[in-house]
């Protein structure tokens, strides 16, 4: 249920493109895309282990570093802000399994007393999740950690606890963050930033704006 930073420098470099309001919609896109790829080697080199094994070169035969675990990984894509961002991680993880779950906040029902959004979930399609796949649920923001938590609920409910799970956004709010960890103890929470806070509507501020209208208007 911890929260840590990706602290990568090409991390913060492309985050801080995200975030200027001078980005438009190509170049967010591709930013996305880009931090994607960022996190997921971050996920390779500070969670997942290697293994020697003996390769032979055209010249010699030599022993070669693989990393482990990579045939076990599944990625959910928490539609839609998480597209680019998903498309990222896959070049970090091609063999990746792909889930998908349309999840919303529905805004007009607005912010509960308790901070959080009512969350719609419309549809659903996971591959098999075994107790030795790293899962990594995908989305670029977690303002009040609603969204995260309906479908962390759907994930955890509906499959045998993976070996490792990660939520990974770009942005978070730190009461999404606190919600997050305290409802899914066994989730590892990965974010490039975390920012001051909440506004009313639900936006993180300073934040990127709504990423799923950056990236797809
Ligand atoms: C955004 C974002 C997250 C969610 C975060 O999606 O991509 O899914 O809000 O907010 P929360 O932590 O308060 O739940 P949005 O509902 O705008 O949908 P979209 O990705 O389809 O634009």
């Amino acid at each position: 249920g911890d929260a840590h930073l990706i602290t990568h420098a090409l991390a913060k470099d492309t985050l801080s493109r995200l975030r200027d309001v001078e980005t438009e919609q190509v170049a967010f896109r591709k930013g996305l895309v880009k931090l994607g790829r960022i996190c997921g080697y971050e996920i390779i080199d500070g969670a997942m282990e290697t293994e020697f094994v003996s390769i032979e070169t055209p010249l010699a035969e030599t022993t070669g570093e693989r990393v482990k675990g990579l045939d076990n990984v599944v990625i959910i894509n928490v539609l839609r802000a998480a597209t680019p961002f998903v498309e990222g991680l896959l070049k970090a993880f091609p063999r990746a399994k792909q889930g998908v779950i349309s999840a919303g906040r529905n805004e007009e029902a607005g912010m509960d007393d308790d901070g959080t959004f009512p969350i719609e979930i419309d549809y659903t399609k996971l591959p098999d999740i075994t107790a030795e796949d790293t899962v990594i649920v995908a989305d670029p923001m977690l303002a009040t950690g609603s969204t995260m938590c309906a479908v962390l609920d759907h994930v955890v409910s509906n499959n045998p606890e993976p070996e490792d799970l990660f939520v990974l956004s770009a942005v978070s709010a730190p009461d999404g963050l606190t919600r997050v960890g305290e409802a899914v103890p066994a989730a590892d929470l990965l974010t490039v930033a975390i920012d001051d806070e909440l506004n009313e509507e639900g936006f993180i501020v300073p934040g990127l704006g709504d990423a799923g209208d950056r990236a797809f208007r």
